[in-house]
């Protein structure tokens, strides 16, 4: 099992301060969500301080790190390479650290860009990522209405929309894996806001 205590100590001395203490805030934000869905409350936990890991680490080696994994380097990431952190972690959490639970390294993995495949573990990771209670960027209105949903998946769309019409207003494009993933929230929602008329 991956060494809590060591892994705390390497991000503590790779981050600067207010990052550390947001992958702190998000580990815990992410505990607290994963302990009211009943999953792993020590994944979410090793997922939070670990996610943000490869944040400040040079270009030039997130790219390699990325690179190391079976996927593709997609034009947007080539152009926008700070996308590429959370594959850069996941493979550092992979290689250095000897982590082999999919959960942890997929919800890690895909913090950054969000991924049809990120599973319930990273959904709560994204989740607690944006809402963490450090965050600035969002109202104490929005992070409660977030709160308030009662599926991840709902709690997600509804912070992907926020996203992507955060992103068209700066003309940013959306990236490939976010739209794939809203699609699926979209088709995993849809009985409900069928029969909500949502
Ligand atoms: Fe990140
Ligand atoms: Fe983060």
């Amino acid at each position: 099992m991956l060494n809590q205590t060591a892994l705390y100590e390497y991000v503590r001395t790779r981050l600067s301060l207010p990052r550390f203490l947001h992958s702190i805030r998000t580990a815990e934000t992410a505990v607290e969500l994963c302990r009211r869905y009943g999953l792993s409350l020590e994944e979410a936990y090793v997922s939070g301080i670990a996610h943000d890991m490869a944040r400040e680490i040079a270009v030039a080696q997130v790219m390699q790190l990325a690179n190391a994994d079976s996927l593709p380097l997609l034009e947007e990431e080539l152009q926008r390479p700070v996308l590429l952190h959370g594959r850069a972690a996941a493979v550092l959490l992979q290689t250095s650290w000897g982590e082999k639970r999919h959960t942890v390294l997929n919800a890690v993995r895909w913090h950054t860009q969000g991924h049809s495949d990120m599973g319930d573990l990273g959904k709560v990771l994204y989740i607690a990522d944006f809402i963490e209670p450090g965050r600035s960027h969002i109202t104490e209105d929005f992070r409660a209405s977030i709160l308030h949903l009662e599926s991840i998946d709902w709690m997600l769309k509804k912070i992907l929309e926020a996203q992507f019409s955060h992103l068209r207003e700066k003309q940013v494009e959306i990236s490939t894996y976010a739209l794939e993933l809203y699609n699926t929230l979209e088709e995993n929602t849809l009985e409900e806001r069928l029969y909500a008329k949502i």
